[in-house]
């Protein structure tokens, strides 16, 4: 120990295997020196139980004993000893490998640091990048809103209203995620987009539609798909799947494709369930607007038929919510 000292290491020291525990176990060592014979336990179940605690597994061990055979060597390797030196020892061998270790446990240390705040600094990138394409994406959407209200029937208010109603059908939902209605709640916008593509004199019609204008009518939903499949994007999938969907029925009676039941992606059924009630809570070029209690008695009656019941029991329990979008 007095050549420790002289070379001006800190140190303390037990005199039984588990007061060394207890003593490691509230200090914050570089390095144990370990003799092998002790009162109690000895000083291979002292380095097992050292190596077994997370917070004491790295600390570098060396075995300091009597005991030279090959079998007590091999034995205190096995028990997770770094070195071994037999008493007798000289000084200076002493000296040099506590130095190696402890400049090796704390290079180790470091190099542990620097990896972790890599590590932390690679999933803030991440995050970083993937708000920045949700941002761009969100962008993208409003362009796309903007240029919906200013070529289709539908108004800024009924799309954003629409997007609302939807979340709040995602929220209450039992297997949607949050993070899924925050997806539909960006996407549901988007679910006229390919009214776009209709004639104009059919969208702004004043009067019914001709069974020819209307079936060019139902084509917007599958335009909408087309413009936005081309993008992998959550948001943008999302919405290609409402734009598809969004005038399917649970009975299999609606457009394009007559899809019944859960074969509708939950997407689609939710926008059209919140489509339907706005435009009937407002007024439209070829309608006066609906009342709220005629406006819910429709949603209601149509459960199983145009909507998914389980939506229309949320949509009932929380109706009031529902109004006040409506209001907004
Ligand atoms: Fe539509
Ligand atoms: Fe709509």
């Amino acid at each position: 120990m007095s050549i420790l000292k002289e070379e001006n290491y800190e140190f303390s020291f037990a005199t039984s295997g588990d007061s060394a525990l207890e003593l490691i176990a509230d200090n914050d060592f570089d390095l144990v020196l370990l003799d092998v014979m002790m009162p109690g336990i000895d000083g291979y179940e002292v380095c097992i139980r050292l190596r077994e605690n997370p917070d004491t597994e790295d600390i570098p061990v060396i075995f300091v004993t009597a005991k030279s055979d090959v079998d007590s060597i091999r034995k205190g390797f096995e028990a997770g000893g770094q070195d071994y030196i037999v008493k007798p020892f000289h000084a200076d061998e002493l000296l040099a490998r506590v130095q190696t270790h402890i400049e090796l446990y704390r290079a180790k240390k470091i190099l542990q640091h620097n990896n972790l705040s890599l590590q932390t600094k690679m999933v803030r990138q991440a995050t970083r990048i993937d708000n920045e394409l949700e941002e761009s994406q969100k962008e993208m959407i409003s362009v796309l809103i903007e240029l919906m209200e200013a070529t289709s029937d539908e108004t800024g208010k009924h799309i954003r209203r629409v997007a609302e109603y939807s979340r709040l059908l995602a929220h209450y939902h039992r297997s949607i995620s949050e993070e899924d209605a925050n997806t539909i709640y960006a996407a549901a916008p988007m679910h006229d987009i390919g009214k776009i593509a209709i004639d104009e004199h059919i969208l702004h019609k004043k009067g019914k539609l001709t069974n020819e204008e209307f079936l060019a009518m139902k084509e917007h939903a599958a335009k909408g798909e087309d413009f936005l499949r081309v993008s992998g994007r959550k948001i943008m999938k999302a919405a290609s799947i409402i734009a598809y969907q969004h005038h399917e029925k649970w009975d299999g009676s609606g457009y394009p494709r007559g899809l019944a039941g859960e074969a509708i992606h939950i997407y689609g059924r939710i926008v059209a369930l919140a489509d339907v009630f706005d435009a009937l809570t407002h007024k439209r070029v070829y309608k006066d607007p609906w009342s709220i209690e005629d406006a819910v008695a429709y949603i209601t009656e149509n459960s199983g038929t145009h909507f998914d019941p389980y939506l229309v029991e949320i949509f009932e329990a929380n109706v009031n919510e529902f109004i006040s979008i409506s209001k907004l």
